[in-house]
């Protein structure tokens, strides 16, 4: 078993900021809306909550996808809210993605309230992540959906080292040991099934959703 080593918790400086939102996660962030739009079916006209949204990336093709999404789109820097917020205006979407500083470890937000509560890859930035997967579970309205993505720390070095090879390979030396680095502070899918059964939720909701990925994926009973 791989050790999980910590990354710093927040992307906090200009240059971190402008350097993710320059990397192309174009078919990632696809796969994630279309992956959260077959569980949850069609937006329903109430707000979805992005924690960690990094740059908007998430809630700019969520909006383009499906005309009656709208988002508040949450993030613990200040520079990645600065870029999501020049972002979302460029798209022409400011009248329906708020983007907000705040911290998922403890969100301020009176829930539960939204129609769904969905977040891309934070979960290995954040030291003890248990408290952040119950603000999540918390905020989801009754009926709504918790989609929640990450990646997965592999169980081998010789699988970590397949992975780097096989999606950085082609990239500079920086690139590969930054993807390297997010899988090792990442959970492994038994973690982050351990930690959900913990929140008293089924842990049936969490897999394994690609060779590098795990998704948590609940629906808020409608009462109860
Ligand atoms: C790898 S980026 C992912 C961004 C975005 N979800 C995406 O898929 O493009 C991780 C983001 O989580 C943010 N983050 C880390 N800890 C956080 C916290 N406690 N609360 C809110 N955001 C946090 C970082 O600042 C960074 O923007």
């Amino acid at each position: 078993m791989i050790p999980r080593k910590l990354e710093p918790e927040a992307m906090d400086s200009p240059e971190e900021a402008q350097a993710y939102d320059a990397m192309n996660h174009a078919a990632v962030n696809e796969r994630f809306v279309a992956d959260f739009l077959a569980v949850h079916g069609p937006c329903r006209g109430g707000e979805i909550l992005d924690v960690g949204t990094g740059t908007a990336r998430i809630p700019i093709e969520l909006c383009r996808v499906d005309s009656r999404a709208r988002v508040l789109a949450v993030d613990l820097s200040e520079s990645m809210i600065a870029l999501a917020t020049a972002n979302v205006r460029a798209a022409g979407l400011g009248d329906r993605i708020r983007c907000r500083p705040a911290d998922a470890k403890s969100l301020r937000l009176a829930g539960p309230g939204f129609e769904a509560v969905v977040s891309n890859s934070i979960v290995h930035h954040i030291p003890e992540p248990t408290t952040v997967l119950r603000e999540v579970s918390r905020l989801a309205a009754p009926g709504g959906t918790v989609f929640v993505r990450d990646l997965a720390r592999p169980t081998s070095e010789f699988e970590l080292a397949r992975l780097v090879e096989l999606y950085t390979g082609g990239e500079s030396e920086r690139g590969r040991s930054l993807f390297e680095d997010s899988l090792r502070a990442a959970l492994t899918v038994g973690e982050v099934a351990s930690l959900i059964e913990n929140l008293g939720l089924p842990s049936a909701g969490v897999k394994m959703t690609s060779d590098r990925h795990w998704t948590w994926i609940w629906q808020r009973p409608e009462r109860g």
